[in-house]
């Protein structure tokens, strides 16, 4: 390190090892996380003094982009806060690559990172625009829930669930804002600690070939439920499933009416392990179901409630395709074809099947999902590809149907 730099970082109480990486348009300090691994099982992110995930690049990119697509559709200058912020990058790449962003308020509890972010804030240039704090998330957040306080848009980015924070996050949250949340702890919310997706989420997670997907709506639910408390109605504008995490960006409709609308996407979602049938139902209707699978008369196995409205959508999705290929984001492939799958599967069926998964059951050789696409386009069904699964396939067809075409094949 220049010594003039390291003396700079002295100034900020940093004393551990650090190196400057490019990500997006910035260069940042962050902590040299291989001085910090003993041994090569070692998860370095969380060895470091501060928090800090090359990996979550991606998550970034798309939250940049995410941003930038609701800057230009409410079409005037915003706030951001990101109150776990780590080192800053997130909230420095939104001041720097997101036009239109007025102010960012950076917050973390841990000291060092907050230090390491304000050191981070003045290298890049924008102290004028971006403050740090070093307080609770909560506590922070609480102090942003009144009228012409409260924030465009907020980055809720912890260590593991975000459900701690919903409740001040959406008082902190201006009509209409945006709310994006992360949620890393995918052993409950896919099923693996069922226990402890009810206690947090308030929804049975199912261990199907669509998990991931019902993770989302699991979160989409309990966000939508803690925000009708409030009075407030969402719209989910996009969410993706990527890596060990899953993602959802959310907007809020204030009013009682709009808190009840939102309501009714609540329901459940049933599936049947023997022959792969699925099927939606609203929450008051599921103590009139039979319960029984209506293809093989199986019992069904229940997931929720949770939210089986819409997780995409295909306006907001096109626009961030657009801004992506304004960019030249170093993982620009990877995220044309999250966005592409994304926009082609935001406007079909809930659940996807896993065509691998259905040809074991039935001792089959599996197909390509290009092939089987085609066939279900050929008999008159609706058929895309779903970035959750790359052997995934959103359809119409039933079960049976499904059965059937790929004994065909
Ligand atoms: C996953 S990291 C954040 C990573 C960052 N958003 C990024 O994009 O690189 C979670 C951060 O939350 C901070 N944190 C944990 N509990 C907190 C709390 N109650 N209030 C504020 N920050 C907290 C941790 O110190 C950690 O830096
Ligand atoms: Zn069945």
């Amino acid at each position: 390190m220049r010594k003039n730099q390291s003396m700079e970082k002295n100034n900020y109480n940093i004393d551990f090892p650090t190196e400057i990486v490019k990500e997006g348009k910035i260069n940042i300090s962050v902590p040299k996380l291989k001085a910090f691994i003993k041994s090569p099982s070692e998860y370095a992110p969380s060895k470091a003094p501060v928090f800090y995930n090359p990996v979550m690049e991606l998550n970034r990119d798309l939250a940049v982009l995410a941003l930038q697509t609701y800057q230009r559709t409410v079409n005037h200058e915003i706030s951001v806060c990101e109150p776990l912020a780590g080192c800053g990058i997130r909230g420095i790449r939104f001041a720097t690559e997101v036009k239109g962003v007025q102010k960012v308020l950076i917050n973390d509890i841990n000291e060092k990172a907050s230090q390491l972010a304000r050191y981070n804030v003045q290298m890049n240039g924008l102290s004028k625009r971006v403050t740090v704090k070093n307080e609770d998330a909560n506590l922070l957040l609480a102090h942003y829930g009144a009228p012409r306080k409260r924030f465009d848009a907020i980055d809720i980015d912890p260590f593991g669930s975000p459900v701690p924070y919903l409740d001040s996050a959406i008082r902190a949250l201006r009509k209409g804002g945006l709310l994006a949340l992360t949620a890393t702890d995918m052993a409950p919310l896919c099923g693996v600690h069922p226990k402890a997706c009810i206690r947090k989420y308030g929804g049975k997670p199912l261990r199907t070939e669509y998990c991931h997907e019902l993770a989302v709506r699991l979160l989409a639910g309990c966000l939508a439920t803690t925000a009708a408390k409030h009075d407030i109605g969402i719209s989910v504008v996009f969410s993706h499933s990527t890596n060990h995490y899953i993602r959802i960006y959310a907007t809020a409709n204030y009013g009682a009416k709009k808190a009840d609308e939102s309501i009714k996407n609540m329901g459940y979602m049933l599936h049947c392990f023997r022959c792969f049938h699925r099927e939606t139902t609203k929450e008051l209707l599921l103590l009139e179901h039979s319960g029984k699978c209506s293809e093989c008369n199986s019992k069904l196995n229940i997931a929720g409630p949770l939210w089986i409205g819409k997780i995409f959508d295909r306006e907001f999705c096109e626009l961030m395709q657009q801004e992506a290929k304004q960019r030249r984001f170093r993982l620009e492939e990877r995220i044309g074809k999250i966005l592409a799958l994304i926009k082609g599967e935001a406007e079909a069926p809930v659940t996807y099947y896993v065509i691998d998964k259905l040809c074991d059951l039935l001792a089959l050789p599996v197909p390509s999902v290009k092939k089987v696409a085609e066939i279900l386009r050929k008999g008159g069904f609706q058929a895309s590809l779903t970035h959750f699964n790359s052997k995934g396939m959103r359809t119409n067809a039933s079960a049976i149907n499904m059965r059937e075409l790929l004994e065909k094949l």
